[in-house]
């Protein structure tokens, strides 16, 4: 990969950029002082203290010295400026839609929405859970399904995952799949059923299907409407497949399914699909959110998060993530899938988009896309154009060998295939009818004799829906804006102060860095634009690929993994093949530790590999001796090992060459799980120290804000041996989410070399600085032989009158959130400053924790009650302790209120309800 370091304004920034100053929380001045509080003269000893000598990078790093955000912008600027941005009516799955300009400006550019966390403290988070409350209803109203989850990566990995689960617990094999598929979601479903032994069949989901076919199924999955554009019909196929006990699973456009029967009342056991035409701009192909919907009684199979109400201990209602039991993050490789990051923000916008609208705002969107297919079809006839006219619902197909230079359309065998949208006006049509009919014809003439189109076979949507309060109450945008701002103070975010969540990483999601994403240029990219009109996405996505090869050391990056989670996916993949490739196709044992992420193990499930657990030692490391014996002894079938680093226990351990030695000795591959790239960028490189595949979550250090639980980014790196084996089809676009790609672009291009190495030296500087301070209240559990932790550590809370979680909900009163909660160590907290935190705020953070390690001793029931509400509050008052205790106990400048007390997650799993009533 080449690196351009020849910026044109490089020789205007010689020394650090001021984004560095503004990037980076503690002043020179400030740094200083918190080197001298741990009794260190500079920043060089902290750092020798931390990297183990091996690794430490000397002066091996070449990047671009960082710029201004001005300057940043304008280059940025006339790189974008080399897509050329058409009207594209491509379709398959990308359409051109409008997002109201209230939910734009207040939610898609509003960091109280964009850079919150996935909402663990659910009493901190009552807003983004509502609106992905509203997001579910709104899937279940649309599917007539009664149980839909919060979102997905996207549509091709929503149906992947309704394969899987579809799977799971059968004996058959055989997959049944509608031949007039999306292609991409083919490729994706392709991908995922080979190393589980998936056979996909296609079929002609309306032509005689043979039953011994279908007893060989254990799913059929149908597009409607298709990649032709026809909605098939289904009534013989969903009889014989229930009689044959097959899954029946429906890819739907949601945008047809506002007019047509919900597939679940049609007989479809799971619908998925991409919310991407509800409001989001199709950003060269992502992010979008995909939705997974699902019959009542496989819920407790569902992939991915699940809002459900609950009660708080007030007796008020009150959501909370639910079922978490079955997630990646608790049930490691017996989870149903390893889906983690999700898309939130997309979600939450397609919620909002619908509430705005409404069920007959969007009847009229759909409608109005219905007659126009039926005034081109009706046109085309009319001029002698030979046009497919079987039932559809957005899509054309016209026979010519006339090409239309002002839109992008599919051209396929002698065929032109356009799919009309929210955008697509009359004058629209009259251009396309100009370019493609040999006859002249008047579009409005055509229009004002055309009736609202009735399908004939098609079934249609004929029960009221969307009739709760929430689709009915926001339909201007007075009222739409004051809602998302209700919603949005309910929620604590980078907004209201750190959020020191461990191993994710929150740090500043600069303005500068965001502002791009919104840019035309970028936006309004369908994936499949010819390539000649997405130079500026090629220059963009190359540079930034250049720029993660030299901070990782590796050959190759791919950026089309949509989360860390699908990164591990593609990364064992590419591990997978390369060891087939050397006629190595027995090894399938992934090693382990027992300390790993969720998604580590759940990803090397789906790649169909076999987990071998790998046991820590008591200071947290793996255990070298274990590991050996484990490679030894599973030599023949080692793949690969799995390993964070620095380790989740947030610390750099001096073993890591080690460990990759040990696993090459023994035929497997080193995965590494990049997660923790913030304490290392400018300082090790991941290839340089021995691993051979590593992913790296741009959203965490690279800049992407998190959306309230996605999106995210989880592209991998590559060794040289592993470059012809990287890119799988993991995600429904090759380019993932491309559009949220100009963050980490401008996050590297503005803090340059020398201003990211600064960035995780403050990092580390911080996390210890914190450790060191609130050590004598808290233990840090954690230390590697010098003392020193990484860039996050461990406080343990074990064996104390109250619990992690107590002290988790007490830090809201105090105007915190809590760090990473019972993870990867029960009844700890694990806390990550980032390097973006001023001193101020670590130190009210450290207050705070010195006074509740105060209290738990002192008054441990104002610990156990927390948190405290204002409703509370204005209440009679019950407790042993003061309202002002409870509430002010650190006198804040700005009080942020929890919205609801303690929530009851036991009560709302027993009761289970996701949905709006
Ligand atoms: C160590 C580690 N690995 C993997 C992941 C998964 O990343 P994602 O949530 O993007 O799927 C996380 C996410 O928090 C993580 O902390």
């Amino acid at each position: 990969m080449r690196v351009n370091c020849n910026h044109p304004l490089n020789n205007l920034t010689k020394s650090m950029s001021d984004f560095v100053r503004r990037h980076i929380g503690p002043s020179e001045a400030e740094q200083t002082q918190m080197l001298n509080d741990l009794g260190l003269s500079s920043m060089d000893e902290l750092i020798r203290q931390i990297v183990p000598d091996s690794i430490l990078l000397r002066g091996d790093y070449k990047l671009p010295d960082g710029c201004s955000e001005q300057e940043a912008l304008t280059e940025l600027k006339e790189i974008a400026q080399q897509n050329i941005v058409k009207r594209s009516l491509i379709g398959q799955g990308y359409y051109g839609t409008i997002t109201p300009p209230v939910i734009l400006r207040n939610v898609f550019e509003n960091p109280e929405w964009y850079t919150s966390y996935t909402p663990y403290q659910a009493e901190i988070s009552q807003g983004r859970l509502e609106a992905l409350f509203n997001f579910q209803t709104l899937i279940t109203e649309l599917t007539g399904l009664s149980i839909a989850n919060a979102s997905l990566l996207d549509e091709g990995t929503a149906a992947a995952e309704a394969m899987i689960l579809a799977h799971s617990g059968s004996k058959k094999n055989v997959f049944l799949v509608d031949d007039k598929i999306f292609p991409q979601t083919l490729s994706v479903l392709e991908t995922r059923a080979k190393p589980l032994g998936i056979e996909i069949t296609l079929i002609d989901i309306e032509g005689s299907i043979s039953l011994e076919k279908i007893d060989t199924a254990f799913g059929v999955l149908v597009q409607l409407p298709d990649n032709t554009g026809k909605i098939k019909q289904t009534e013989a196929l969903l009889r014989i497949a229930d009689v044959y006990k097959c899954m029946k699973i429906a890819i739907v456009d949601p945008m047809c399914q506002v007019l047509m029967k919900p597939v679940g009342e049609m007989g479809f056991d799971i619908a998925v699909g991409s919310m991407q035409r509800f409001g989001v701009p199709m950003g060269y192909g992502g992010p979008h959110a995909a939705f997974f919907a699902i019959n009542e009684k496989y819920k407790r199979k569902i992939p991915g998060r699940i809002v459900g109400q609950s009660v708080d201990n007030q007796g008020n209602k009150a959501l909370r993530l639910a079922l978490q039991t079955r997630e990646q993050h608790i049930r490691r490789d017996k989870a149903t899938s390893n889906i983690c990051t999700a898309q939130a923000l997309l979600a939450n916008i397609a919620g909002f988009y619908a509430a705005y609208h409404g069920s007959e705002g969007l009847k009229k969107i759909a409608t109005r896309i219905l007659k126009y297919r039926q005034v081109l079809i009706k046109a085309f006839k009319f001029t002698g154009t030979a046009v497919d006219d079987s039932e559809g619902f957005d899509t054309i197909r016209i026979k010519t060998n006339k090409k239309v230079d002002e839109f992008n359309m599919r051209y396929e065998n002698g065929f032109v295939v356009f799919s009309i949208d929210e955008l697509t006006s009359l004058d629209e049509i009259q251009r396309i009818l100009d370019a493609t009919c040999e006859r002249q014809i008047d579009v409005r003439k055509v229009f004002e004799s055309t009736e609202t189109y009735k399908w004939f076979t098609i079934p249609e949507r004929n029960k009221p829906w969307l009739t709760q309060e929430v689709f009915n109450s926001y339909h201007s945008e007075t009222n739409m804006m004051r809602y998302i701002y209700e919603l949005g103070s309910k929620d604590f975010s980078l907004v209201n102060g750190m959020i020191p969540l461990g191993s994710c990483t929150m740090k500043l999601n600069a303005a500068s860095e965001l502002m791009p994403v919104s840019w035309p240029e970028f936006a309004n990219m369908h994936p499949f634009a010819p390539k000649e009109q997405t130079l500026g996405y090629d220059i963009l996505i190359n540079e930034l690929k250049g720029w993660l090869c030299e901070i990782t050391g590796f050959a190759d990056v791919s950026l089309q993994p949509n989360a860390g989670s699908q990164g591990e996916y593609a990364g064992l993949l590419a591990i997978q093949e390369y060891h087939k490739s050397r006629g190595d196709d027995k090894r399938n044992v992934c090693l382990i530790p027992e300390s790993a992420h969720g998604t580590n193990g759940a990803s090397a499930v789906m790649a169909g590999m076999k987990v071998v657990t790998i046991k820590c030692d008591d200071n947290g490391n793996i255990d070298t001796n274990d590991l050996e014996k484990q490679a030894i002894m599973n030599t023949f079938e080692l793949a690969a090992v799995m390993v964070t680093y620095p380790s989740t226990h947030g610390v750099f351990e001096s073993t890591i060459k080690d460990i990759c030695r040990i696993i090459h000795d023994n035929g497997g591959q080193v995965y590494l799980d990049g997660a923790n790239l913030n304490a290392q960028v400018g300082l090790a490189k991941p290839c340089n120290y021995g691993a051979d595949v590593c992913h790296m979550n741009l959203h965490k250090t690279f800049c992407i804000p998190h959306g309230g639980g996605g999106p995210g980014v989880g592209p991998i790196g590559v060794a040289e041996h592993l470059v012809p084996f990287m890119n799988q089809r993991v995600s429904a676009a090759e380019q993932g989410s491309a559009s949220i790609l100009p963050i980490s672009w401008m996050y590297i291009r503005m803090m340059g070399g020398d201003g990211l190495q600064k960035a995780s030296e403050v990092s580390l500087l911080s996390a210890n600085w914190l450790a060191n301070k609130i050590d004598p209240y808290f233990k840090v559990l954690y230390k590697a032989e010098s003392g020193r932790v990484a860039h996050e550590c461990i406080f343990d809370c074990r064996n104390l009158p109250v619990t992690a979680e107590d002290i988790a909900k007490r830090l809201m009163d105090y105007g915190f959130h809590a760090p990473t909660l019972s993870w990867p160590v029960s009844n700890t907290m694990m806390a990550e400053p980032t390097e973006s935190e001023s001193l101020n705020e670590l130190q009210r953070f450290v207050d705070a924790m010195e006074m509740i390690g105060r209290e738990i001793f002192t008054i441990p029931d104002i610990v156990k009650n927390a948190p405290h509400t204002e409703s509370e509050v204005c209440g009679q008052w019950t407790h042993g302790y003061t309202r002002e205790e409870a509430c002010f106990p650190n006198r804040p400048k700005h009080k942020f209120w929890p919205a609801v007390s303690r929530i009851n997650n036991a009560y709302g799993d027993r009761n289970l309800v996701c949905a709006c009533s």
